[in-house]
């Protein structure tokens, strides 16, 4: 089974890129089941209804987001019929929409994708811990799902990383969004699930985590607010995680995936079909600008 992870979307940069590179790479590398994160997707704050529609339509079975998830308003009421948008699962409880849902994937297999949120440096919301032994253990792994993705929104890379083995072998993917930048320390853990700190953002990289440098830099060098937060509108990098499943629902290969934009393209060799040299002109040709 073949899963691709997209971090963080952030403003029109990053639409533009799922819009356009998404459904290519779903058919390309035949892909059973996609997540994106979107919390970022408008403006670089929450996500819309009609936003929310387009990734989907665009190749995404799920929508996880973070702490942004409800900076546009309308996603206190449409979340409640959008099944494939998660927010944090540790939210107060009467929080609108879910934390975790179990869809079914292109090849009829079903996927439990819980997206929580870390606490450190962070709102105080409810223990991640515990909010994720209690999904996994009412949807176990190769019992009542045949692949489980964890997306941990998390500002530090070790309460991450402390998901990640927290959940080793119970879990098909446990991936890091919210800091933006995508980490080198994608592995398959001992006990069997891939595991990658930050899948990074899908956004313009000219920018400082997305946004256009001048605002943060001016709040960095003087201290004091000025214009508004606006994203960053050069062409984006795709990033994200490519992992493939083996039939025990647990991680057989990963890779990191980055195409377009700025940053150095990376993909999941082990899916192109074609012979080496063909398949590494493949990925290059993904990262080629559009003309
Ligand atoms: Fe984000
Ligand atoms: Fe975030």
């Amino acid at each position: 089974m073949r899963l691709l992870f997209i971090g963080d979307v952030v403003g029109r940069a990053g639409r533009k890129a799922i819009l356009e590179r998404l459904p290519e790479l779903r058919r390309r590398w035949a892909l059973d089941f996609v997540v994106v994160n979107g919390e970022n997707a408008a403006g670089g704050f929450g996500i819309t209804e009609a936003i929310c529609d387009e990734i989907l339509a665009a190749g995404a079975d799920c929508v996880t987001t973070g702490n942004h998830v409800f900076d546009q308003r309308e996603a206190l009421v449409f979340i409640e019929r959008q099944p494939r948008l998660l927010r944090p699962v540790n939210y107060p409880p009467g929080t609108p929409g879910r934390g975790a849902n179990l869809y079914s994937a292109e090849n009829g297999r079903q996927v439990l994708v819980v997206n929580v949120q870390g606490r450190v440096f962070m709102d105080a919301l409810d223990d991640p811990f515990a909010a994720i032994e209690r999904e996994v253990g009412a949807c176990p792994l190769g019992a009542a799902c045949d692949a489980l993705i964890v997306d941990i929104h998390a500002e530090t890379s070790s309460e991450k990383m402390a998901m990640g083995h927290f959940v080793d072998g119970r879990a098909s993917l446990v991936v890091g969004t919210h800091t933006h930048v995508p980490t080198a320390d994608g592995q398959i853990l001992p006990h069997g699930t891939a595991y990658m700190t930050d899948a990074g953002m899908t956004g313009d990289y000219d920018s400082v985590i997305g946004m256009e440098k001048e605002e943060p830099l001016r709040r960095f060098t003087r201290k004091t607010p000025g214009a508004r937060f606006e994203p960053a509108q050069g062409e984006a990098t795709l990033c994200g995680v490519a992992v493939e499943l083996g039939a025990d629902g647990l991680a057989r290969c990963i890779a990191p995936v980055r195409v377009g934009g700025r940053l150095e393209q990376a993909g999941p060799r082990f899916w192109e079909r074609e012979d080496e040299d063909r398949g590494q002109r493949l990925v290059e040709g993904i990262g080629a600008p559009r003309r």
